[in-house]
């Protein structure tokens, strides 16, 4: 069974076809195709979500599927069923399964023991839909007509605040896949950790980001910019802390300035305005955070119509 699970789990070659069938769902909305017919797809909500969530049910039904919207709370899993019988006998009904959690570890439980494919729709170590969305949402405007991978190759990400965040860990491994440059900044105790080398390593990609606590580093030439909530999902109890440690890391529009002319302010949203980024940066020209949130529909409807052709 293929899942999707992390980034690399589809190759180059695949990938580079996910972004092709994106870019056609986006430019054939009420296309007629539809792999997902007589499917029932099953979304599973351990943490609150509005895009992810959206997207989805929308993507889904898109495809010609049925969505059926489900919450750890309220069904047994909130009582204690165990993932491994909960796996199995969803697989019974739905034909796939995304899921947004904490661990990591729950979702590759859930693919163990599912016969179904299985989506990572974010846990606590990576957000890789989001990153397909991201990395589409920058070939739209690198190689608008075939969305050629290559043209990603050395281009520089600068990733500001939480560096030990999913959504680090998930640029991380997607600036190793696609050989762009990554250089995070934020406070000391914030670094990339363990889990993320070891997942680059079991991959066989280089360790070749660069962490700094200097944030004018980071954004020198940089062709993107990117950051994320100080206080992700699971983290309220820090907040305070957090809030306070990272708040030289906002991006500003004087960081800004210093990164390339042409750099792109991206976000996975939701957005802390006056935290992680200033109002000003979020209205800027450079802020593409609206056309990602759009993308998240293209670029996931794409990634199940993949999973689904590789599983027949
Ligand atoms: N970016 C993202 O995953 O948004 P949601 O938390 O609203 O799903
Ligand atoms: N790092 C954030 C991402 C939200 C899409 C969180 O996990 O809450």
């Amino acid at each position: 069974m293929h899942h999707f699970l992390k980034e690399t789990d589809f190759s180059l070659e695949q990938a580079q076809q996910v972004f092709l069938l994106a870019k056609q769902f986006k430019a054939e909305r009420a296309s007629s195709a539809q792999p997902l017919s007589t499917q029932s797809w099953g979304l599973l909500f351990y943490k609150s979500s509005t895009r992810t969530r959206i997207s989805f049910e929308v993507g889904v039904h898109e495809l010609g599927g049925h969505p059926v919207v489900l919450n750890s709370q309220n069904t047994q899993i909130g009582r204690g069923e165990t993932i491994e019988d909960t796996a199995k006998v969803m697989s019974r009904y739905l034909h796939g399964l995304v899921i947004r959690t904490f661990a990591h570890s729950i979702i590759e439980d859930f693919a163990a023991h599912a016969s179904m494919p299985i989506v990572n729709g974010l846990t606590d170590f990576n957000h890789p839909c989001q990153l397909y969305t991201d990395i589409f949402t920058l070939l739209e405007r690198y190689s608008p007509d075939d969305m050629d991978i290559e043209t990603l190759k050395g281009k520089k990400v600068a990733f500001l605040g939480d560096c030990a965040s999913n959504m680090a860990n998930s640029w991380i491994h997607t600036a190793a896949m696609f050989g762009m440059e990554i250089v995070l900044a934020g406070p000391e105790g914030f670094e990339p950790g363990s889990e993320i080398d070891d997942a680059l390593k079991a991959d066989g990609l280089e360790l070749n980001y660069t962490f700094t606590t200097d944030p004018t580093a980071a954004f020198q030439d940089a062709d993107v910019i990117y950051t994320d909530v100080w206080v992700s999902m699971g983290d309220e109890a820090e907040a305070e802390k957090r809030k306070a440690e990272m708040a030289p890391y906002q991006v500003t529009r004087e960081l800004l300035a210093l990164a390339k002319s042409e750099a792109y302010f991206m976000h996975c949203l939701p957005a802390h305005a006056g935290e992680e980024v200033s109002q000003e940066v979020l209205d800027s020209p450079q802020s593409i955070i609206f056309d990602e949130a759009e993308n998240r529909l293209h670029a996931q409807k794409a990634i199940m119509a993949k999973l689904v052709e590789l599983n027949a």
